[in-house]
């Protein structure tokens, strides 16, 4: 990797990071972080991107989720589990629809730095900096809790350590069998207007009914008692990624260690920045945002840049337009993969790109929207012949209302009910479980068209 160190971003514009005011405070917490254990490691890493080449291929589909930005107050163990739980029942639900196995990847153990829109935030004519996530600064609106404070980096890293310590319990310990979170499943349809879920869920025991008189069991698969779970963030905070940047003592390659697959934001991806000069040398699976903004030359240069052994797996792109908006922007940016002979894993992230104010003052995602997108993204990709490898939420597993819609339809005068994400509004659990249903149902009439015409 020609002239990268992985400090090697500092003399690279940056954008969206704070100006620490104590540069001391700074140096010690980065020599502090450079000492700790890594969070992930190569061959995780490794193998995650193997299964994001099968995604690429059509041989595997994505599922990545989990919160806008990670908490210091709301972290709590039940948080964790909630979350997890949500995503193994969608994954279930997605792999009976999409007929491969389903890559379960959490915005989780790391999700705490955000980009923001403004650099400052103005409330009744007192203007200050602007909250940029439990790394960087606190929400509260005072000139104090405004302040970026380097020591929040540990207490991130020792947040992240313990959630994915969770995680990986949760992934072997039994609690992530099939069989029960398929029982939670099961739960979730009591809901009277959700009679086209309960069929599939019924499929989905009639399955394991059958596996279970041939003589598979969890006792006798091992695959079916346990999962593989991943985590990824933004990749914003440059000084916390590079205090746990490693080199690998096997492979010789540099990791970030922070996550298993780290993403570039839609606002930082600028080919000659910072963010993207960190992530060109580090060997985990990378995420790229694609808004409206970005230009198919734009994006050849990054896939040279980011991956430039065209290496299956290394790169996701992630599409985020808005619901509407697909059809206008995402052939473009096809055509350059196709004419680049890129290999990338398309996923969609139905989230960013549907933003909206409520009535009631709320910031709000309406769960009609969120469909569309997904589905234009389906219909894109179909008439493209290319391959859809995966979707990208802001969820919680946790019963909140910030987003509007879904089958229990929460409305505008909702929302303060329970609304308590610190950035951008999130899937509850019961929108996100509804969505994996109509995405699953998206991916198998997509399958049977595919089948019916190579049948001619
Ligand atoms: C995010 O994923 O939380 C985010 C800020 O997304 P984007 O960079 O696509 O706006
Ligand atoms: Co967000």
């Amino acid at each position: 990797m020609s002239d990268w160190t992985k400090s090697s971003w500092r003399n690279k514009p940056r954008i969206q990071m704070p100006d620490y005011p104590d540069t001391a405070a700074l140096n010690a917490v980065e020599a502090q972080l450079s000492r700790f254990p890594l969070l992930v490691f190569a061959g995780e890493a490794q193998r995650l991107k193997n299964h994001l080449g099968a995604a690429a291929r059509g041989e595997a589909f994505l599922l990545q989720g989990g919160d806008c930005a990670e908490s210091f107050e709301q972290f709590s163990s039940d948080m964790i589990r909630d979350t997890f739980k949500v995503m193994l029942q969608m994954a279930i639900v997605l792999t009976h629809g999409a007929k491969v196995p389903v890559i379960k990847l959490g915005r989780m153990a790391g999700q705490f730095a955000k980009p923001r829109s403004a650099p400052t935030e103005v409330v009744d004519g007192v203007e200050l900096p602007s909250y940029r996530g439990d790394i960087i600064n606190e929400l509260d609106f005072t000139a104090k809790a405004r302040i970026p404070d380097p020591e929040k980096m540990l207490r991130a890293y020792t947040q992240a350590a313990a959630t994915l310590n969770l995680i990986r319990a949760f992934s072997t310990g039994g609690y992530a069998d099939v069989h029960q979170v398929h029982g939670w499943t099961l739960g979730f349809t009591d809901n009277e207007k959700a009679d086209k879920y309960r069929e599939i869920a019924n499929r989905i025991s009639d399955t394991l009914d059958f596996m279970a008189a041939a003589g598979v069991t969890s006792d006798t698969a091992h695959t079916l008692q346990s999962v593989e779970f991943y985590t990824s963030h933004e990749s914003l905070l440059l000084e916390y990624e590079e205090a746990l940047c490693r080199q690998d003592s096997l492979s010789q390659q540099w990791i970030a260690g922070s996550g298993h697959m780290i993403w570039i934001g839609d606002r930082t991806r600028q080919p000659e920045g910072a963010h993207v000069e960190f992530a060109r040398g580090v060997m985990n699976p990378i995420g790229l945002k694609c808004g409206p903004s970005m230009t198919a030359d734009d994006l050849k240069k990054l896939m040279k840049t980011l991956n430039p052994n065209n290496e299956q797996g290394r790169l996701t792109l992630i599409a985020r337009f808005g619901a509407g908006s697909v059809g206008e922007h995402l052939p473009r940016l096809i055509k350059a993969v196709k004419e680049e002979g890129a290999e990338v894993v398309w996923t969609c992230d139905p989230m960013h790109g549907n933003t909206v104010k409520s009535s009631s003052g709320y910031k709000t995602r309406p769960f009609d929207s969120v469909l569309r997108e997904v589905r234009e993204f389906f219909g894109v990709h179909a008439a493209e012949g290319t391959v859809p490898g995966g979707v990208h939420f802001e969820m919680t597993g946790q019963d909140v209302t910030e987003c509007t819609g879904g089958l229990r339809d929460v409305s505008d005068e909702n929302l303060s009910d329970r609304y308590h994400t610190a950035c951008d509004p999130r899937l509850n659990a019961s929108q996100s479980l509804e969505l994996a249903f109509l995405v699953a149902e998206e991916l198998s009439s997509r399958r049977d068209a595919v089948a019916a015409k190579a049948a001619g």
